[in-house]
């Protein structure tokens, strides 16, 4: 096979096929050699539904977008780059002409080339071509594992630039999976003066506070009741009012006052939102990072009562991906601790569904490329 890829034919139907070899056809391309790629949910989303939002897939697309690899040929304009060299790759490309892109905000770029986003093919190939300058040589040390979880350390620069973490603050996450333990990471290493990472799973919280170091403390909410004292069910405000309980108590477990500066939601679960909003101080942040359902209950009084800045995060903005590169070159953020499962690329499908399954020992799930 000239050029073997992990393909998305249809809802549920994805095979190791062959599609044609990349060849240079603007002078500021490169062709890397895949060498390893993170799966992440956006994958396996359209693996199962076939869409996230506006996103239909309509034909066969490549999976993948987390992936580093070497350099194997350049277009003739090429100078940041030569062949042999191993490079982290920003999965978009964006268009570098609309309003957005001039501003340097090009998550929001309407006709960005985004890696396994219909149409276009992603990274889970021996061969792939993309724009030079969305590439990022690796200093020597640093390996291809490393480069491939650069974009979730990104997502996580990004979420703490929109959240402006800075030192000195007290910063609250909810999620401890991988992007809400980059998140914690980046804010302490912003030195962030507490961070508390929030989770339902122990291991996890095991792991930010022990052993990544990311997180000051952690807390564990007890599950939300199905009904009340009465056998009533729990209905909204009732929900509502049980966040607000959790919310208090976490102000008071970790002496945070009348609330931390900044909150971030990297679950998108209801009950951590809800939580979030109530426990942010007066003139707090909210960054909503993570995606669950589509639309929740929100305690819309208290965030206009309290001043509160609510903001959403996607993707990376101008600089982000290369402060990711330093952050993990430097040793600051040690990513490959994330990493629960490697699978050969042969096997990408089990690799899919291990991250499906999920569970409380799947974390970062990573596949390596197709050999020479
Ligand atoms: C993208 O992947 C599809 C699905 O396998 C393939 O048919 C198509 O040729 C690929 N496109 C490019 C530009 O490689
Ligand atoms: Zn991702
Ligand atoms: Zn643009």
């Amino acid at each position: 096979m000239e050029n073997p890829s992990f393909v998305l034919r249809a809802v549920k139907d994805v095979a190791l096929d062959n599609i044609p070899k990349p060849s240079i056809t603007d002078p500021y391309d490169v062709i890397i050699h895949v060498g390893q790629t993170g799966i992440c949910g956006s994958d396996v989303h359209y693996w199962q539904r076939g869409r996230i939002g506006d996103f239909v897939l309509t034909s066969p697309i490549v999976l993948g977008h987390e992936s580093a690899g070497t350099v194997v040929e350049i277009g003739a304009a090429v100078k940041n780059l030569k062949v042999g060299d191993k490079v982290a790759i920003e999965p978009g490309v964006p268009c570098r002409h609309c309003n957005y892109c001039r501003a340097g905000s090009y998550n929001l770029c309407p006709d960005t080339v985004f890696a396994a986003t219909p149409p276009h093919n992603g990274t889970l190939s021996k061969y792939y071509k993309t724009a030079a300058d969305y590439c990022y040589p690796l200093p020597e040390h640093m390996s291809l594992e490393d480069g491939a979880l650069c974009e979730p350390v990104a997502v996580a620069v990004q979420i703490c630039k929109v959240g402006k973490v800075r030192a000195g603050q007290t910063v609250v996450v909810f999620g401890c999976g991988p992007i809400g333990l980059l998140v914690q990471s980046v804010a302490k290493s912003y030195a962030a003066k507490k961070v508390i990472g929030v989770d339902m799973s122990q291991s996890r919280m095991d792991l930010a506070k022990n052993v990544l170091k990311c997180a000051d403390g952690v807390f564990k909410p007890a599950p939300m009741p199905k009904e009340d004292d009465d056998g009533q069910p729990y209905d909204a405000d009732k929900e509502c009012a049980w966040s607000a309980r959790v919310a208090e108590e976490i102000k008071k477990t970790f002496d945070l006052g009348e609330g931390p500066d900044v909150v971030i939601d990297a679950t998108g679960a209801p009950a951590c939102i809800q939580t979030g909003v109530n426990l942010c101080k007066k003139g707090g942040m909210y960054v909503q990072a993570g995606m669950g359902r589509e639309n929740v209950m929100f305690p819309i009084i208290t965030a206009c009562i309290r001043d509160l800045t609510i903001r959403g995060s996607i993707r990376y903005t101008a600089g982000v991906y290369p402060a990711a590169v330093d952050l993990v070159a430097s040793g600051e953020i040690d990513p490959k601790v994330l990493i629960t499962h490697r699978f050969p690329f042969e096997k990408a499908e089990e690799a899919f569904e291990t991250v499906r399954k999920g569970g409380e020992d799947v974390l970062k799930v990573i596949i390596e490329g197709v050999g020479n």
